[in-house]
């Protein structure tokens, strides 16, 4: 169906595809939620299905470059869709576009393109996108393996080597997935903070001229956020030390010290907040805790439903 020329002939319609992510996508440290990831896309039978597993975890702890270091390790080309809050159907399958000659052109999706050529598609930060746009991919996600485009008139089955995986993120900004579509996207896989050791190695990958000393400090700043349950991310850390390298490096006459590069760039990059971490904590679980209403004197004697609780405010058992 697809030549190398990047156009596909589907029953007598020309898709022009789109072009695959190249990356390095490298993914260090917590091997265990890799195999993870590609066991769900091993057929064990020929009668066998893929599964389309979602990746949830804070922001910026990975969830993005471990689905690239999955298809690399799969050796399959890689096609991420961005999903936003604007995604309509048909953005994820075929769009209709005004060619030169004034004729319609079908461009292909990264999601319709690693269909047809058996690659992997990313549905990054899924739950950005509404359930209508969901809707569209049901076929897809189970047993059917195809989707419809109603704009090309066609129905497209998928390669037998077409995988794929959905990121999802945690923010006020994502849509509630209908729970149909669901169950077609197990497992879940949680991605967790790196340790140490691991915390330390994706540092020195991403920033290979970064002191040692520099690349200690924001590890055990990482490292005490991670346990006091901050969301304080690899990805902060290697904004952090880019911003305080450039600042070390700006003016050779004057050059700011280490720490104060580091200090500076800590506030500019994470918030003044990020300062005092343990501060920040005990705010935070106050603020979460701070949801349950406040207990008075007569709750620690009568319980909430018993008629002799001097607040109850029990209309229903008034008598007239
Ligand atoms: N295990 C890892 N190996 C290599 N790089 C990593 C690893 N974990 C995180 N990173 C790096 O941290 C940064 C953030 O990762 P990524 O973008 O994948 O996070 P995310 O979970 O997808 O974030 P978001 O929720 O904002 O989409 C990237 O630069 C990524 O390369
Ligand atoms: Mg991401």
């Amino acid at each position: 169906m697809a030549n190398d020329s990047g156009y596909a002939d589907i029953h007598g319609v020309r898709l022009k595809l789109a072009q695959p992510y190249v990356s390095e996508g490298q993914w260090i440290g917590q091997s265990e939620i890799l195999m993870q990831l590609l066991a769900c896309w091993i057929t064990v039978d020929d009668a066998d299905l893929p599964l389309t597993p979602r990746l949830v975890g804070s922001p910026g702890v990975g969830k993005t470059q471990l689905a690239i270091a999955a298809a690399k390790a799969q050796q399959r080309p890689l096609y991420i869709y961005q999903c936003t809050a604007d995604t309509r159907p048909e953005d994820l399958l075929i769009t209709p576009v005004l060619s030169q000659g004034g004729e319609i052109a079908y461009h292909a999706s990264p999601l319709v393109t690693a269909m047809i050529c058996g690659g992997v598609c990313l549905l990054d930060e899924g739950n950005r996108m509404n359930e209508k746009s969901w809707a569209s991919l049901a076929p897809l996600l189970d047993g059917r393996r195809l989707v419809e485009s109603i704009v090309a008139g066609i129905t497209i089955p998928a390669h037998r080597d077409f995988r794929s995986a959905v990121t999802m993120n945690q923010d006020e900004s994502t849509f509630e997935i209908p729970d149909y579509i669901l169950s077609r996207l197990q497992p879940t896989l949680n991605v967790g903070f790196p340790n140490k050791q691991d915390e330390m190695a994706i540092l020195q990958y991403h920033l290979p001229f970064a002191e040692t000393e520099m690349l200690a400090m924001t590890v055990e700043f990482l490292q005490h956020s991670h346990e006091l349950k901050l969301d304080f991310s690899p990805r902060d850390g290697i904004n952090l030390m880019r911003y305080a390298l450039k600042r070390m490096t700006q003016d050779s006459d004057h050059p700011i010290s280490r720490d104060d590069a580091w200090q500076e760039a800590l506030e500019k990059c994470l918030g003044e907040d990020a300062v005092d971490l343990e501060q920040l904590a005990q705010r935070r679980r106050r603020t979460l805790g701070g949801d349950s209403v406040p207990l008075g004197l007569a709750d620690l004697f009568f319980d909430p439903d018993d008629p002799l609780h001097p607040d109850r405010d029990d209309d229903d058992d008034e008598d007239f």
